[in-house]
């Protein structure tokens, strides 16, 4: 297929009708792509890693972005793959960023492209990253206090963040949408301030539940604030109804209507409202390996298998073989449970 990243942006698709994409043995279709560029971050979330930082990967292991944009070619141009999103660690970190996304926009068929990411830099490189052709962003924003800022994230960069809420609105990066994840004691009464904030400037807020990917495995099911929790605590300032519009699909966050709306906010209950009959992704660690699940304990080496010099159709069947090999749930509930021995961080949100 045409890897020419100067390609016409609208090139036909060399996908056979009919061909084989990325189906698992229980009937979903992987059509989401979540293609973590980068396990570093600036930020030390406490439910993602510790004060110190983690062990970096090292370049070398990295894929490169030619490496980057033909995975995502095959995804996108042989697997059915039709949304992006680009993760971390921390994306914006990631040097070639704006040429990745703009290589990404010239795809065919064109994917929507999304970033998640933690704000900071955005300030800066929204508009670039708009231009490129970036649709949207998820930006992490957990407390609305600089003290409880610092304190959560290790970092005093607050400030940042919101600079960067307002760079993507002016770049037209919408709707802006935004995760928070409560934690007992620290930002749990801060839920019904957050969707205030959100309500007032126009950004689409989601509450996402602690789930237990964190590098220390600090995680208990006892602090975890519960989606039950989140919708007590805002139902004590808001008026909330189920968005009968908004059917949940796959996606994963419930979402409800505020005070009569338009406005809404999403709930994402991922260890108590688990949504994994409905899954729809597949991810891309920075270092080449698929995973078709957040909690999978397995994964398949793409990058080895393309610096080994294998051909398109030959990663591609490995990448289908990834996805069928995809477990009914990731059952965080159950006494057998095993925490993934990679963080979040290494992993992509
Ligand atoms: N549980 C829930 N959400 C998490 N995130 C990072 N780690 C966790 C976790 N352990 C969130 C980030 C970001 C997105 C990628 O996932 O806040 O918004
Ligand atoms: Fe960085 Fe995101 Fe982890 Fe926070 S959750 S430390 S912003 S990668």
């Amino acid at each position: 297929m045409d890897r020419n990243p100067d390609g016409p942006p609208s090139a036909p698709s060399t996908r056979q009708e009919g061909a084989p994409v990325l189906v698992d043995t229980f009937g979903r279709t992987a059509t989401d792509l979540r293609v973590s560029l980068t396990d570093r971050c600036n930020l030390r979330c406490s439910y993602c890693m510790p004060p110190e930082g983690l062990d970096w990967l090292p370049k070398p292991e990295l894929l490169t972005d030619d490496e980057v944009v033909r995975l995502v070619g095959l995804a996108v141009g042989e697997l059915g793959v039709t949304e992006v999103r680009y993760t971390g660690g921390e994306p914006l970190l990631r040097r070639g960023l704006t040429g990745i996304v703009r290589r990404t926009a010239a795809l065919a068929p064109r994917p929507e492209i999304s970033l998640t990411t933690n704000g900071i830099g955005l300030a800066r490189l929204a508009g670039p990253l708009a231009d490129a052709g970036l649709d949207r962003v998820n930006v992490s924003l957990d407390t609305l206090d600089p003290a409880t800022f610092k304190r959560l994230a290790h970092r005093d960069r607050f400030a940042d963040v919101l600079a960067g809420l307002e760079a993507a609105r002016a770049a037209g990066l919408e709707p802006v949408k935004i995760n928070a994840v409560l934690m007992r004691g620290i930002n749990d009464h801060e839920a019904p301030a957050l969707l205030r904030f959100c309500l007032e400037r126009g950004y689409r807020l989601r509450f996402i539940e602690q789930m237990p990917l964190d590098a220390q495995h600090g995680w208990t099911r006892d602090d975890m604030i519960t989606a039950d929790e989140i919708l007590e605590r805002l139902s004590a300032e808001f008026d909330l109804a189920p968005d009968a519009a908004h059917d949940r699909g796959s996606a994963p966050a419930e979402t409800f209507v505020v005070g009569g709306g338009p406005e809404t906010v999403g709930v994402i209950g991922s260890v108590t409202r688990p949504f994994c009959g409905a899954c729809d992704r597949v991810r891309l660690t920075a270092d080449g390996q698929v995973r078709n699940c957040l909690f999978a304990t397995e994964e398949s080496n793409l990058r080895d298998a393309m610096r080994g010099g294998a051909a398109d159709e030959e990663i591609a069947e490995r990448w289908r073989k990834a996805v069928r090999a995809k477990r009914a749930g990731h059952g965080i509930d159950d006494p057998s449970f095993l925490q993934p021995s990679r963080p979040m961080s290494a992993i992509g949100g």
